[in-house]
């Protein structure tokens, strides 16, 4: 049995860093197991995730500045479709995103927008492949996350 679900997309290999290293560490200090499922090795392929997940999601986007223009989605929108399929963002406990400062505005607004569109809250965000620092930050806040989830269902 796992404690925790990790779902993600990575296209450059950062957010998969990140998972990975956010797994070893949670289980170090938790003896947590995580289950990860790399939306880009499913091939567009869904399936229904019957236990409450995390979500982890860079920015691609195309052009653009944030404001006004250019928030146009590209190569993350397979874990877009993976969430809304089989009602699975009811089992979302929320999103974590990842980005580069250097787009400003645009800096994890993919992770925003999906919190907005399923209704699940956006619980952080990392630069690139993420910081020690990162990793103990926002472990902490996924599981202060997991054991509000168990109260409310
Ligand atoms: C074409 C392209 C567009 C990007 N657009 C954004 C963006 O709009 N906002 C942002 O915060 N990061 C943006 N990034 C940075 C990526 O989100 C960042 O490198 C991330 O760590 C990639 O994760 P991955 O290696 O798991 O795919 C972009 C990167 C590329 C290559």
């Amino acid at each position: 049995m796992t404690d925790l679900t990790l779902v993600y997309i990575s296209l450059s290999g950062n957010t998969q860093s990140f998972v990975k290293r956010l797994s070893d560490y949670l289980a170090i200090t938790h003896n947590l197991t995580t289950r990860q499922i790399n939306i880009k090795e499913l091939n567009h392929e869904t399936f229904p995730v019957t236990e409450p997940f995390i979500a982890l999601l860079p920015t691609y986007l195309e052009g653009g500045n944030g404001v006004d223009h250019g928030d146009i989605e590209i190569l993350t929108s397979p874990l877009g479709d993976f969430i809304a399929a089989h009602d699975n963002a009811k089992n979302c406990m929320g999103i974590i995103g990842s980005g580069n400062k250097n787009f400003n505005h645009q800096y994890i607004l993919t992770a925003k927008q999906y919190s907005k569109r399923f209704g699940f809250p956006l619980l952080g965000d990392f630069e690139l492949r993420g910081t020690s620092a990162d990793i103990e930050r926002l472990a902490a806040v996924i599981l202060e996350r997991q054991v509000q989830w168990i109260t409310n269902h």
